[in-house]
């Protein structure tokens, strides 16, 4: 009699089983599903360092193992001026990190762009000597790696140097050091911080010319002696550029020097493109209503092809997951990413994986079904 009431209740017992597994896997989170594979990141802004942000923030402690900063340890936030340095921003940045257990990334230590005028010139307003600009590259790189010793794990030495054709950019740093520039910045960062990794960042690392030049660049740093531990591909996308081939191939061509690969500032812009991909951020192009289609929201099929890309593009990190140490998003919501300004201002972009209500958009449980 026992037995045959256990029977008629077995049913229902394995639905409750079955729908508590089902909950169970609709709530892991990005960082849960993607343990095991790589880390997964993003930018935080300035409200959501300070914690006005409050929606954000909660998305970023329950969904991401990773943090960057978007802006404010740029060197023109970090030393101003010359030997005035300025890390309120950063300290809480970093403090945040630590609170949530995540794997904390400075970015970054030399760019051409958001650099201030002091580090290049002289009191007339000249090109400093190399000796000069040798030395605030060495006290710009010893003092902050040095204030984060042991607690960023991982720096953006270098940023965007090289550029589509395989030349080196004709920066200020370039034009007085010359190429001497980047084996000095990834000596002053492992001399500051033997612990922590060092990669070279860039955009367009998919590009023939650039990537062979990347490639030169890791070997003479490493016949140097020197420390490398991964390449940064930037990864600000479009719905058909880069191709997967080449996008992979670029990721294979790094890791097989014997590198990771991150993603380190993925977004996946919905609308026209001017022209490409490049993230090189003086071109900013004038506005114009076609290039701004969906001002409401994306309609269906334009939603579907953007998620289909970004199931792409995790497809290809999840089948390279031994080559990549990270994938970071650059932002966390639609309503404060970059792109709506870049490479065009005032448009409305739908690039990141929240949307401007700060509700996951479908493609996240997708990205995470994806691990399964
Ligand atoms: C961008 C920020 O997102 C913007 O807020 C800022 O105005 C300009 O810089 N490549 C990089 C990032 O390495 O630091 C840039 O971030 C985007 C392109």
């Amino acid at each position: 009699m026992r037995t045959y009431k256990l029977l008629l209740l077995l049913p229902t017992l394995l639905l409750a089983l079955f729908s508590c597994t089902a909950q169970k896997s609709k709530n892991t989170t990005l960082k849960d599903a993607y343990k095991d594979k790589f880390f997964i990141g993003t930018a935080l802004n300035l409200d959501q360092i300070h914690g006005k942000d409050v929606q954000s923030v909660e998305i970023v402690k329950s969904q991401f193992s990773s943090i960057v900063a978007e802006n404010c340890m740029k060197s023109m936030y970090l030393q101003p001026e010359e030997g005035k340095f300025f890390f309120d921003d950063a300290d809480k940045f970093v403090e945040f990190g630590e609170k949530n257990k995540m794997f904390i990334i400075g970015h970054n230590l030399l760019w051409h762009s958001q650099a201030p005028r002091w580090f290049f010139t002289d009191k007339d307003g000249k090109n400093v000597t190399p000796e000069v600009l040798k030395e605030r590259i060495k006290n710009h790189i010893t003092t902050i790696v040095t204030h984060y010793k042991g607690r960023i794990q991982g720096w953006d030495v270098v940023n965007e140097a090289i550029l589509d054709d395989g030349q080196y950019r004709k920066s200020k740093f370039y034009e007085i050091l010359g190429e001497e520039f980047i084996p000095l910045a990834f000596q002053y960062a492992h001399e500051a911080d033997p612990d922590a990794e060092l990669y070279y960042n860039d955009y367009n690392e998919w590009f023939p010319g650039k990537r062979e030049a990347i490639v030169k660049l890791v070997k003479t740093l490493k016949e140097r002696g020197l420390r490398i531990d991964g390449i940064g591909m930037q990864s600000h996308l479009g719905i058909e550029t880069p191709s997967l081939e080449e996008y992979e191939k670029a990721i294979i061509t790094y890791s097989d020097l014997g590198l990771k690969a991150s993603i380190t500032e993925l977004d996946v812009s919905a609308l026209p493109s001017p022209w490409g991909t490049s993230a090189n951020i003086s071109d900013v192009n004038k506005y114009k209503k076609e290039l701004d289609p969906y001002k409401t929201g994306l309609t269906p099929e334009a939603e579907k092809v953007w998620e289909n890309r970004y199931l792409d593009l995790f497809k290809l990190y999840l089948k390279h997951q031994d080559r990549i140490r990270r994938v970071t998003l650059w932002g966390v919501t639609d309503l404060q990413s970059w792109k709506n300004d870049f490479p065009v201002r005032g448009r409305t972009d739908y690039p990141l994986l929240f949307d401007r209500n700060y509700k996951a958009k479908p493609v996240v449980q997708k990205l995470i079904d994806l691990t399964k």
